[in-house]
């Protein structure tokens, strides 16, 4: 007889993988990117020197190669914060320490270009999942060395980039100044894009301050980098896969530059 081994409800894994996202620890590089579509997974890997597919379950695929010799990961999150959290506990879990998100966004700011990037400093959390975990006053933080990976990694490769503040909505309607079905419209939102606008606020999307937050708390790194694919000042939207080709690029070279800082600091005994 086959022995049954008992699943804990509060942490479940199945056959040594994470419930959701099919993964085992053998399955994952530390260093992760996390489009939401599973349908980018394969098109980031394929800039990267060799991948394989791990797991495709639910809204996460997972592949796992390498780039210029460096370990990578990519699993896609789904759309939205909840689905986000999951991804960044279970990857957290099987020993994930540096994530970068890898997303398309809407431009707020005159001067955005169709296709520019937008590396976050940080994101205002108009979120809800993030909520479950710590206060609002909380701020969402990209962690600095990521940052910086981000912004050298964009001007190595040349290519038009904005640095700054996300807002992060649970809606891509409402939550982000559009209006919903009908022409509904609350108040509440009218003076969205012109309130954030004025904040300096340069893009909404959907996932960057849930990863902020929980990988703060968790104390690993993380990072953004999106492309403009909707500019909501001249209200243009274009979809163009090598606008989107150009996220996952940056991304991947700032996790080269990230892991050969790791690795000289590892070899020099520094934490910092
Ligand atoms: N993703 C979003 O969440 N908003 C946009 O405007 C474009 C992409």
């Amino acid at each position: 007889m086959v022995k049954k081994i008992p699943i804990s409800a509060s942490a479940p894994i199945l056959e040594g993988k994470q419930y959701h996202l099919a993964c085992g620890p053998k399955d994952i590089a530390p260093y992760v990117l996390t489009p939401g579509d599973p349908e980018r997974v394969g098109k980031i890997a394929s800039l990267w020197d060799s991948f394989q597919e791990k797991a495709y379950h639910r809204e996460y695929r997972t592949v796992t190669g390498f780039y210029y010799k460096t370990p990578i990961s990519c699993t896609s999150t789904g759309i939205g914060s909840p689905a986000m959290s999951i991804a960044v506990e279970e990857l957290t879990r099987i020993g994930a320490h540096t994530f970068i998100r890898v997303g398309t966004t809407g431009g707020i700011q005159p001067g955005q270009k169709m296709g520019d990037l937008v590396i976050s400093t940080g994101a205002v959390r108009l979120d809800g999942a993030s909520r479950d975990y710590v206060i609002p006053e909380y701020p969402a933080i990209a962690h600095y060395q990521v940052v910086q990976a981000l912004i050298q990694a964009a001007q190595e490769l040349k290519i038009p980039h904005h640095i700054g503040i996300t807002a992060s909505a649970d809606t891509f309607y409402t939550g982000q100044g559009r209006p919903g079905y009908n022409n509904y419209f609350p108040s509440t939102k009218q003076n969205l894009i012109s309130d954030m606008q004025q904040a300096g606020i340069q893009n909404f999307e959907m996932e960057v301050a849930c990863l902020f937050t929980l990988a703060s708390l968790f104390k690993k790194r993380a990072g953004a980098v999106c492309v403009i694919i909707a500019n909501r000042v001249t209200d243009e939207f274009e979809i163009n896969d090598e606008y989107q080709k150009r996220a996952g690029l940056v991304a991947s070279h700032a996790i080269k530059i990230l892991h050969q800082q790791d690795t000289k600091k590892s070899s020099i005994g520094s934490n910092s």
